[in-house]
């Protein structure tokens, strides 16, 4: 059962709280601006936080709101509380206010402005998460280049991505390039997608927060019909998936980009080239070679899911391998991706269809995939999916991640356009209960999957 928030200011502000941070907050929940300013004038002050509730300014701005008024019978007065409170949240987030902390609610500022129907303030969060995130990416690059000179004494160049969002119906404009504020390079230092400091980029798989590539490698798996898990109980694949895996062979192989109406089912191509990474319990490939695919490449790097394969648990032994229309052409290339597909780059493969789904990596390896491998390996007409399960324990840090997922593909030349699909929640409400029974966390808690279908923008574009 839900529980009741109390969003009372007795309530969020403790009296154990320190005073300067409790004198920070007090301002922030009256929006007093002015003020405010002078108080963050000393670095860091931005994510001071109450002790107890761990209240920060952003938490206590947006919260003094209240709930947006259902009717227009008090629009004036509230239109000038959330222009206050807006002015108040963008001072903060200028000086250095971390847009995705989580308080004792387990609750950001996004989630507070997205719970009391605060779209402009709820707006103003994911704006930051996408700049914090963006700096992070360019960080990570420039880390190694660095001749020893630290980010704070450097004027680094910024994407400023306020101007590239689109407001409500409205498509991406361009992206401008400014100069990093200090405290916009604090925010990047000390803030992570999902709210863990050390974990700076979201898994693909949120379940895999704590999961590093190697040791997800080198541990053992477990299947059963609802599931593969790892020796810590991670949810590596569940059965639950199989509609969106349904929707993205759609997606991938239907001869429209778009879904026909009420998505009634397609015939699909066949003879299709395709490209599957990661098998996992084979569900995307069952569907994929479904189509008699001219060409079926599958790559897993787990040996445990390897041996699942070879002890002929699935339809992808070597018979299968033998069916193929010709030599090489259906194969379970084995090994991590990374080390597979410069051999099949040097081969001159080339696929109608690429699927992305791993376990136990972060948004850097699938941004390198798509950067640096699909703009090779993808026919110009081809489509390319992946797994979206960036931040989605947490509706904030997936529309976070949608833009920069779409950010970063305009960069490479593509465009991504999202179906969303209803995802059944039933029996997946509570951690530990129905689906999440034996699986250590509830990863996906939206009810709705935003599909990515990634093609390579039309050539007058350059
Ligand atoms: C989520 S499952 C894929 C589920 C699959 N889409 C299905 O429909 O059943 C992820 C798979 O990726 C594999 N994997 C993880 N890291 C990999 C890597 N670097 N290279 C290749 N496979 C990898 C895992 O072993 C696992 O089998």
């Amino acid at each position: 059962m839900a529980t009741t928030i109390d969003d009372s200011m007795a309530a969020r502000i403790s009296a154990d709280c320190p005073d300067d941070t409790k004198q920070l907050l007090y301002h922030a929940w009256a929006h007093d601006t002015s003020d405010l300013k002078k108080l963050l004038d000393v670095p860091g002050k931005a994510s001071a936080r109450d002790p107890a509730t761990g209240e920060t300014p952003l938490h206590a701005a947006i919260r003094a709101c209240g709930p947006a008024p259902q009717s227009d019978t008090d629009n004036d007065a509230d239109d000038t509380v959330s222009q206050e409170a807006a002015e108040a949240v963008h001072e903060l987030f200028l000086s250095g206010a971390i847009w995705n902390d989580v308080d004792s609610n387990d609750e950001t500022p996004g989630c507070v402005a997205w719970r009391l129907g605060r779209k402009d303030l709820y707006r103003l969060c994911l704006e930051a998460g996408v700049r914090a995130e963006l700096l992070f990416g360019l960080f990570d690059g420039y880390e190694e280049l660095s001749s020893g000179s630290s980010a704070e004494e450097e004027d680094v160049e910024i994407i400023n991505v306020e101007d590239a969002l689109p407001t409500e119906g409205e498509g991406e404009n361009g992206v401008i390039v400014e100069k990093e504020t200090e405290t916009e390079k604090q925010t990047t230092e000390q803030t992570s997608a999902n709210g863990d400091q050390d974990s700076k980029v979201p898994s693909t798989e949120t379940a895999t927060q704590d999961v590093t590539s190697e040791q997800y490698l080198a541990s053992n798996l477990t299947y059963d019909p609802a599931k593969l898990v790892d020796d810590q109980g991670n949810g590596v694949m569940m059965a639950w998936e199989t509609s969106i895996m349904r929707r993205s062979v759609d997606a991938l192989l239907r001869q429209t980009s778009s879904p026909g109406p009420d998505n009634a089912p397609t015939t699909l191509p066949q003879g299709k080239r395709i490209l599957n990474i990661g098998f996992g319990m084979g569900i995307i490939d069952a569907m994929f070679a479904a189509t008699n695919p001219s060409r079926h490449h599958i790559i897993e790097a787990h040996p445990a899911v390897l041996a699942h394969i070879d002890a002929g648990n699935t339809a992808f032994g070597s018979a299968w391998e033998a069916s193929g229309p010709g030599e090489g052409a259906y194969k379970v290339h084995r090994g991590r991706w990374q080390d597979v597909l410069p051999q099949l780059l040097e081969a001159g493969e080339q696929y109608d269809a690429i699927y992305f789904d791993t376990f136990g990596e972060d948004y850097a390896e699938l941004k390198m995939f798509f950067t640096e491998y699909v703009p090779v390996l993808m026919d110009q007409a081809g489509r390319f999916g992946f797994f979206n399960g960036l931040g989605a324990d947490r509706r904030i840090c997936y529309d976070v991640y949608t833009k920069v997922v779409e950010m970063h593909m305009v960069d490479v030349g593509m465009d991504v356009e999202w179906e969303e699909i209803d995802v059944d929640l039933k029996g997946m409400e509570e951690a530990g209960k129905g689906e999440w029974e034996d699986v250590r966390r509830r990863y996906w808690t939206l009810d709705k999957y935003r599909l990515p279908i990634c093609t390579f923008m039309s050539g007058d574009i350059c």
